[in-house]
């Protein structure tokens, strides 16, 4: 049975996705990776699956929050390298429906974040440190263990199997999926004792042809090992947009630098920083993908909810910046970043300056400016009308220096003049209504 997504544009689109990292490790709550930065052992992580009851879990608030946060999609982790599913796998009894939680988790998100409107990705994991087939290497929490290590020899054809069964499921139970986001592909690491695994290891293209004959038209990330896909840098952006404009490169980001719930690590972003962030990535074509990581008892930690609910107050004011919105050809002043949409081209004010900003290349090219966050216009003029006989320039500009006529002789460029005082926004700006006939974006 094939699923098929009608547009593939939603996803260039959205340019602002949430993460949702949640699994046994948010009980630990010492960051995604616990059992194997502790080496705690199968056994003994098992007091997790028995502890597991996000009992204050309301999926309908959190669709909600991802919604008024601005949100346009959501990557839940359906099964993280821990090996525990969020789903009713049918493959394994490591799973959510067998914990005091008992009900099928990832079908109650998907359905509510479905129902708010956000489009679905699925996160699963290439590694299972929970599977007896999956072979043990230097990432896994048993490596040490020589007891482990004698009977689980691996068996890594099983295991495809195993995965291939369980992305099925996912693919086939729960509607049409829209993203599949895969985590993640070593190949090049080598322990000495024992090497990375990539594409060969994971079946990556028997799985790829797999989930396009269920949902031909779902997006597929970069770390199948394969080279192709949605491109996804973590934790840092590109330094420019990609070659070809109709790749697409998502760069994923933490609020605090850990991806699962982490009690003790206030080290979090502002929500200026997230803003930013945001729109330095849509200014090169990218997408901005958050993550936020609930806590045991299925609540998202304040820290977390207050700098997204802030950011989403922005994006209620200058969301059109945002969405749709992508990289411009015109080459942005110091300190300001340019998304573009069409006739009209968003100027970010990083840094408020003194009561002009000059824009390269765009004199004689506006015809109209305003500030978004009141809607305000924002008066300007194209320099080749200043310098040279002063009368020529209006009473608006006549305390401008000399040095600032000089420099402004450059006839491109268009001179905007703003108040001296910044917007009490996160990032202020300035949309610029291109003249019909010059529209680059
Ligand atoms: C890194 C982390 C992993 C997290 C992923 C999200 O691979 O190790 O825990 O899920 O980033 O991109």
């Amino acid at each position: 049975m094939t699923i098929t997504a009608t547009n593939r544009k939603w996803l260039s689109e959205s340019r602002y996705g949430l993460f949702i990292h949640f699994g046994l490790y948010s009980v630990a709550a010492r960051h995604e990776w616990v059992q194997t930065l502790e080496e705690v052992s199968i056994k003994e992580y098992k007091k997790y699956f028995e502890q597991f009851n996000p009992d204050l879990l309301d999926a309908k608030k959190w669709a909600k929050k991802a919604k008024d946060a601005g949100f346009k999609y959501v990557i839940i982790t359906a099964k993280h390298h821990e090996g525990f599913c969020l789903w009713d796998s049918k493959e394994t009894p490591y799973k959510v429906t067998n914990t005091p939680y008992k009900r099928d988790l990832l079908g109650e998100l998907i359905q509510a974040f479905r129902e708010e409107g956000l489009k679905i990705g699925i996160y699963y994991s290439l590694l299972d440190w929970h599977h007896p087939d999956f072979l043990v290497d230097g990432y896994h929490p048993m490596r040490n263990n020589s007891e482990y290590k004698a009977i689980h020899k691996g068996n890594m054809e099983n295991y495809r199997a195993f995965m291939s069964a369980q992305v099925k499921e996912l693919l086939t139970n729960y509607g049409l999926i829209d993203y599949m986001w895969f985590d993640f592909s070593y190949k090049s690491r080598d322990w000495g004792t024992s090497i990375g695994k990539g594409a060969d290891d994971w079946g990556s293209v028997e799985l790829e042809k797999m989930i396009y004959s269920i949902q031909p038209n779902i997006f597929i990330n970069d770390r199948l090992g394969l080279n192709r896909g949605v491109q996804t840098p973590e934790q840092f952006a590109r330094s420019k947009g990609m070659e070809n404009e109709e790749d697409i490169w998502e760069t994923v980001q933490t609020l605090n630098n850990s991806w699962g719930y982490d009690r003790d690590n206030l080290t979090f972003k502002s929500s200026e920083m997230v803003a930013k962030q945001l729109v330095d990535t849509v200014s090169k074509g990218g997408n901005f993908t958050m993550n936020i990581g609930p806590n045991a008892r299925g609540i998202w930690d304040d820290n977390s909810d207050e700098i997204l609910a802030k950011v989403g107050e922005w994006l209620g004011r200058h969301g059109d910046s945002i969405y749709g919105a992508t990289r411009s050809s015109y080459p942005a002043p110091l300190d300001c970043r340019y998304t573009q949409k069409g006739n009209k081209l968003f100027l970010h004010i990083f840094s408020w300056p003194y009561r002009t900003i000059l824009l390269p290349a765009l004199g004689g090219k506006v015809s109209f400016a305003r500030l978004l966050n009141d809607g305000s216009e924002i008066r300007f003029t194209d320099t080749k009308n200043l310098g040279g006989d002063r009368k020529a320039t209006t009473n608006l500009y006549k305390e401008i220096t000399e040095v600032h006529i000089k420099e402004a002789l450059d006839s491109t460029m268009l001179m905007l003049n703003v108040p001296i005082h910044e917007p009490n926004e996160l990032i202020s700006v300035i949309e610029l209504t291109l003249k019909e006939d010059d529209k680059w974006g």
